[in-house]
């Protein structure tokens, strides 16, 4: 179906399938403050990551669809798992019927361009949704740009209900931080550096940080995304022209202003002002 959208500069679209984006849409305007954005959520309907592709894929050209309508022109899927499943079919499948002046980018290959550069021992660890760690992305594109690194994977199914249900702080939490943690070290000892690859992941990272034994690092991707971000803008004035430049983030979630406003508020530690929107 061929879709008509708006044609003037617009917003820069983030989307999530939930709260984990805000770490990213963080990064994004500390880095680039001067652009608009429109940050979607989809917490209706989240988590993505034990969804099958198809529901994946689907759910995820829905909220692209709806931020080009919106006027952005360029859409980042701040979700692993988004850019694990979907974002290659949306790539190039549906932009080319969409609008093929629009753009679509993920999280995963910024971050890992970064590891080559961080990783001494040539091991290391991804912590991801199930469906990101069994897509096996991050071993496929970190070989094709590191094919020394060793790449070992585990899915914390537990950890993006902790973030969306407001359970961060508590004890539970810290049952699953530290056998996922335990968990990856067991698999490969050797390993220097763990990759949060789930967005959600950073706001769990005091506990993250607790049960990971010192001298290992943990990754997380935001400030990745944001540069590369910034240098994808530097070379594509044809993208960046089209982005809109006055200061503004409007929020829209799938669930209740209320409760989006409320979780979010603490996350991003400011007020915010959001609108319901339906993606079907
Ligand atoms: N923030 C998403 C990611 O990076 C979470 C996925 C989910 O909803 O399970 O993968």
């Amino acid at each position: 179906m061929k879709q008509i959208l708006p044609i003037h500069p617009g917003p820069i679209g983030v989307f999530d399938s939930g709260y984990g984006g805000l770490t990213i849409l963080e990064e994004i305007r500390k880095s680039l403050p001067e652009y608009d954005y429109i940050y979607l959520g989809d917490n209706a309907r989240t988590p993505y990551g034990t969804r099958s592709f198809e529901i994946v894929y689907e759910f995820t050209r829905q909220a692209v669809t709806k931020l080009f309508e919106m006027g952005c022109h360029l859409v980042i899927l701040a979700c692993n798992t988004a850019s694990a499943k979907a974002l290659r079919n949306i790539q190039m499948n549906d932009l080319p019927l969409m609008d093929p002046q629009r753009r679509v980018l993920g999280v995963i290959r910024p971050t890992v361009e970064s590891i080559g550069n961080i990783t001494q021992s040539r091991h290391i660890g991804i912590l991801g949704t199930i469906g990101t760690i069994k897509s096996e992305s991050y071993p496929l594109e970190i070989h094709k740009l590191y094919p020394d690194i060793v790449v070992n994977g585990e899915a914390c199914p537990m950890w993006v209900p902790l973030v969306e249900n407001n359970e961060s702080e508590n004890s539970g939490a810290d049952y699953f931080i530290e056998k996922n943690i335990n968990s990856i070290i067991q698999q490969d000892p050797l390993i220097d550096t763990i990759i949060l690859g789930c967005t959600h992941y950073p706001l769990l990272l005091p506990k993250i940080e607790k049960y990971t034994p010192e001298g290992i690092r943990i990754i997380a991707q935001g400030e990745y995304v944001a540069r590369s971000l910034k240098n994808y803008l530097h070379r594509h004035p044809e993208i960046e022209t089209k982005c809109t430049k006055g200061r503004e983030t409007l929020f829209c979630s799938t669930e209740a202003e209320e409760k989006f406003s409320e979780s979010a508020s603490i996350f991003l530690k400011e007020k915010i002002r959001v609108q319901r929107i339906i993606l079907e």
